[in-house]
């Protein structure tokens, strides 16, 4: 729901996540809570109010809010104690990846698996958010999506002229989804290549609305330094509209980082009018509703993944 460099002590994010209007509250130390941006007296919006830090008070009545959700005071009863029932519900948060992570059920799943982030070799940017209309699994899939690095990303991932894609390895060990020895031709391999090459990518999905991409290092484009990885998170505001963010991480520390993130921003911007023209925009897990051609295996098989984990939000599944 946000990134950890957002977490300004004293201050509030207004944020909507699962169709959830949410207020992102950090106190004086620096410490987040999340709680619904609705007052629980007559659903006035928190966020409107005022927040010092340690209290929100709400625009509508004046309720007072303790940062663990407790109501401290209600002006129209400055004598009484608010009741237990007055109180705002919290939910659970957790840091991880550079990002914060929330949970609005009670039972918190794992999070996308991203060890790259942490084996310490490389070098890890959190990108801005960028919003973008349509469905978590179509962006995923787009992620996952070979074919169209020629056309959409013409001259930077792929070239019209060598749209050929091989047949690639599609898994999935320990519930995690895998497409393996993806190789596909880039007109600029890696930071020293001096012409286009085939590169070699991993792809992995552990999460609905989340996946990475491991570009596994090669001589002809620079060794070991040239490899990186991107985890990609579709955080759904409702089912049609995202936020996506991506953790980029490099293997050569000395990046340059302004560099990569305008790289990145280049490529995503370029994924935008093609993904927001889909229809339907929720992706469509009957296996009969789309054509599809040999280099979607990887895509197909999220579909079955998605369907076995009877992941419904942000998909459709409409019988013939
Ligand atoms: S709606 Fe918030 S105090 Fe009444
Ligand atoms: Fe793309």
């Amino acid at each position: 729901v946000a990134s950890c460099g957002d977490l300004q002590p004293q201050t509030c994010l207004s944020l909507t996540l699962l169709d959830s209007r949410l207020l992102l509250v950090v106190d004086t130390d620096g410490k987040p809570s999340l709680f619904p941006d609705t007052c629980p007296h007559r659903g006035a919006q928190l966020s409107l109010g005022s927040f010092d830090g340690s209290k929100l008070q709400c625009p509508y009545h004046g309720w007072e809010f303790g940062l663990d959700g407790r109501c401290l005071y209600q002006p129209a009863h400055p004598d009484r104690e608010p009741p237990e029932a007055s109180s705002l519900p919290s939910y659970l948060l957790r840091e991880e990846y550079g990002l914060v992570w929330a949970c609005l059920g009670g039972n918190p799943q794992n999070l996308p698996k991203y060890p790259d982030y942490e084996d310490g070799t490389g070098r890890s940017l959190v990108l801005e958010a960028v919003p973008l209309a349509s469905s978590g699994p179509r962006i995923v899939e787009n992620f996952l999506d070979l074919a169209h690095f020629p056309f959409v990303h013409a001259g930077y991932l792929g070239d019209p002229k060598i749209a050929g894609i091989d047949r690639y390895g599609v898994e999935v060990v320990e519930g995690v989804l895998r497409l393996t020895e993806v190789s596909v031709w880039q007109p600029n391999p890696g930071p020293l290549a001096t012409s286009g090459g085939p590169v070699s990518y991993e792809y992995t999905v552990s999460h609905p609305y989340a996946a990475t991409l491991t570009k596994t290092p090669s001589d002809i484009d620079g060794g070991d330094l040239g490899g990186f990885s991107i985890l990609l998170i579709a955080s759904p505001l409702n089912e049609i509209e995202c936020l996506v963010w991506r953790v980029v991480t490099v293997r050569d520390p000395e990046v340059d980082a302004e560099a990569q993130r305008a790289f990145n921003r280049t490529i995503f911007e370029q994924d935008i009018n093609v993904v927001e023209s889909q229809l339907p925009q929720r992706l469509p897990l009957n296996l009969r509703a789309e054509a599809h051609q040999p280099a979607d295996a990887g895509s197909l098989a999220y579909r079955k993944w998605l369907t076995e984990r009877g992941t419904t939000y942000g998909t459709v599944y409409e019988t013939d």
